[in-house]
């Protein structure tokens, strides 16, 4: 499974690149807000840093505003892979994209249908929102369940990334029912790490080390 940075935030993601762990970064609108920095100078800063894909979101809403701005955003680095949200202009774009050679991240997705369709349209990457459905009451990895199900039915070349992931216990879920790639917020990738027998056998290791320390 590959881990991407789910976050435009670029300290984390210097870090999580330190740490040889990030094979690419998501973002979306919200996540760059959040920043509070031009589009363009941020992608281009995370592309400098990553060298795997890095997801960024068209904001148009028709199909001619959304390949024009595709073609655009996909010219600034070689890594770049453009996310599109799962609406009809969109998959419509999806398609002329990808015959011409521009990867796209179908985003936004919700349902095993929408998965499928977002496949056949050519998306390199299909992205279902797991902790957006648990939000509403639903269990957000059957959907992941059904994708991987539909998948091995038909054999798509589109890549699952489970996103949406809020804490450790979606990251290992997404692990084992099989997504290709899970996206994670920093905070997420930290937790993943922790075990409390982890900490207090180190501290045991350590401590026993002192006294086999006094003897040398
Ligand atoms: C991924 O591509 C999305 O940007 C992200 O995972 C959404 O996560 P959220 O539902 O926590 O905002």
């Amino acid at each position: 499974m590959q881990i991407f940075l789910d976050t435009a935030n670029v300290e984390e993601i210097r870090q999580g690149v330190a740490m040889g762990l990030v094979d690419g970064v998501t973002t979306n609108p919200s996540l760059v807000a959040r920043e509070n920095r031009k589009f363009r100078e941020c992608i281009d800063e995370i592309c400098s840093i990553v060298d795997g894909p890095v997801s960024a979101e068209v904001t148009a809403t028709d199909y001619d505003g959304m390949v024009a701005e595709a073609r655009e955003i996909s010219s600034w680095a070689p890594n770049i892979v453009v996310k599109v949200p799962i609406v009809p202009e969109g998959l419509k774009a999806v398609r002329t994209l990808a015959d011409e050679g521009i990867r796209t991240n179908v985003t936004l997705v919700f349902s095993v249908s929408q998965a499928v369709l977002a496949a056949k349209a050519g998306a390199y990457f299909v992205s279902p929102f797991i902790g957006r459905l648990d939000d509403i009451g639903q269990d957000g990895m059957d959907v992941l369940e059904e994708m991987v199900l539909a998948w091995d039915n038909y054999g798509f070349e589109a890549q699952i990334l489970a996103a949406s992931l809020r804490h450790a216990h979606h990251f290992k879920e997404a692990a084992l029912i099989g997504a290709d790639i899970a996206t994670v917020p920093f905070k997420v990738l930290q937790q993943a790490f922790k075990h409390a027998l982890t900490d207090s056998g180190l501290e045991r290791f350590l401590s026993d080390w002192e006294k086999v320390k006094k003897l040398v």
